[in-house]
């Protein structure tokens, strides 16, 4: 439905009335995404105009998705978190920052580039098994090398490398062929191989650059111009359908909300994308963006996706093995469903192409638990109780000096227009008790109980007892499903 200009000039005006959009964010110690008042965008952004019921067909898939696969990939999978013969610290894709590493150094690491054991078919088969529903891989990294083939820059995997193969356009043959979306991370701010592209410091990089290599001096402006918005074109036009999302990240104060807004200008041609809140220029995008964390209560109202890595770094680090337990990756999905949000886990390919067999094992295994009870996540909407989260502490602090959040992992919950699942972490021995229910309960089964067979229920003050066999069905969690009219 075309607006009217009458009608767009007014939604454009009442988006600009914009009060601040939330909190700043601080992660990583760096400020990313940082959100404040704006008198209004420069150039209107799709989600400025368009209806809820536009938003809502839009963002679809993406609610419904509630899992993907984030792939962090690029030269900084050579050094593997080691330079010089020294343990570089801090996470793997950081490298050229965290150890000043000369432009003219890291750029040669591009000849030595030949990820030969690459295989889209295999990656997007994995992150299938897993029951992953979308990929975001890393097409541009802080570094400013480009996992693409490009016209607008000579720094990509086409022709800097002996590899000279395009994996963006392989994975979005194998996604288009597998039924997964694609989306692109692209790092439109930091770039620090580029003239101009801007840095967070790390360090005694000093300001207000903080940048280590002269060659890394120029306007921020120009690189826009020249490299970062040519080349958002090129991954917005080359690759058919995908992709679904662009993945911004780290914006920093010189992405006025002139200069954002001419990243906008090339996004409102692909009315279907998802974009993130870190663009910058007071851009509030599709979704928040959690990272490594997930939020108490979620964000009501707002899509959002916790992005997490299995182990400390986002790119590879041949020493990293600091893995997460497959328990914890399962239970973290169920608790960010239970809270309206997607989890983005991500994997780290090594220098060959290869993804590290920690994490492929965990995926799989966590694939194993959602062919089993995936009903129970995908497509369902957040718990209708809450407590069960957890509670904020009446005498702990966080960080920020916030009453600190106390996690309870004794069960979560999704519902559905008629069912309400019930995610059982601890046993509750022979009866689970909910005091209140805010529906009225016609049935209870075990979901992995083929058979359905039908759970004994007695009424308990506002609430009901249900009986349980004596084990869980599932070491990780087993679901109960209470059936409501
Ligand atoms: C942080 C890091 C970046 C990583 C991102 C993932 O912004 O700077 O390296 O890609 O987190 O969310």
């Amino acid at each position: 439905m075309a607006l009217s200009r009458r009608d767009f000039a007014k939604r454009c005006a009442l988006a600009s009335t914009g009060t601040a959009f939330g909190p700043a964010f601080k992660a990583l110690a760096q400020v990313q995404g940082e959100h404040y008042q704006t008198s209004g965008h420069p150039v209107a952004c799709i989600q400025d105009t368009e209806t809820a019921a536009q938003k809502n067909e839009r963002m679809r898939w993406f609610r419904e998705a509630r899992f993907g696969m984030f792939i962090h990939w690029g030269l900084y999978s050579i050094p593997a978190g080691r330079w010089n013969g020294k343990d570089i610290p801090w996470i793997g894709e950081w490298i050229m920052n965290t150890a000043s590493i000369p432009v003219a150094q890291y750029k040669a690491l591009a000849s030595r580039f030949n990820p030969t054991e690459f295989s889209a078919a295999s990656i997007v088969g994995l992150a299938r098994s897993a029951g992953m529903k979308y990929i975001v891989i890393t097409s541009k990294h802080h570094d400013g090398f480009a996992m693409f083939a490009s016209k607008a820059n000579s720094f990509n995997i086409v022709d800097a490398t002996p590899f000279r193969r395009d994996p963006l356009k392989e994975l979005a043959g194998e996604c288009r062929k597998q039924g997964i979306k694609l989306g692109f991370y692209y790092s439109q701010d930091q770039d620090w191989t580029a003239p101009g592209g801007a840095a967070l410091k790390t360090g005694d990089h000093k300001p207000p650059t903080y940048h280590w290599d002269p060659a890394q001096d120029g306007s921020f402006a120009e690189y826009l111009e020249v490299k970062a918005i040519p080349q958002i074109e090129e991954l917005l036009t080359n690759y058919g359908e995908f992709p679904a999302i662009l993945w911004f990240d780290t914006p920093t104060k010189d992405m006025t909300p002139e200069l954002a807004g001419k990243i906008v200008s090339v996004l409102n041609q692909h009315p279907k994308l998802i974009w993130n809140n870190r663009l910058g220029g007071g851009y509030l995008g599709d979704t928040e963006t959690p990272e490594q964390y997930i939020p108490a209560r979620g964000y009501p109202g707002r899509d959002w996706e916790s992005c997490m890595t299995m182990n400390e770094t986002w790119g590879y680090k041949q020493a990293d093995t600091n893995f997460k337990s497959t328990e914890t990756l399962l239970r973290n999905l169920i608790d960010i469903a239970s809270k309206g949000g997607n989890y983005l886990l991500n994997i780290g390919p090594t220098s060959t192409g290869e993804v590290p067999a920690a994490e492929a094992d965990r995926l799989r295994d966590m694939g194993k638990w959602l062919a089993v009870n995936g009903e129970s996540i995908y497509a369902t909407q957040p718990t209708l109780f809450g407590a069960e989260a957890g509670e904020f502490s009446a005498t702990e602090k966080d960080s920020e000096g916030k009453p600190k959040f106390i996690p309870g992992w004794k069960w979560r919950s999704t519902t559905t227009a008629n069912k309400i699942y019930i995610h059982l972490f601890e046993w509750p021995g022979s009866t689970f008790n909910l005091d209140s229910v805010p529906r009225r309960v016609t049935g209870a089964y075990l979901l992995a109980d083929s058979d359905r067979k039908q759970l004994k229920m007695t009424k308990s003050g506002n609430g009901i007892d249900v009986a349980l066999p004596e084990r869980a069905q599932d070491p990780v969690a087993t679901v109960l499903v209470l059936t409501t009219a």
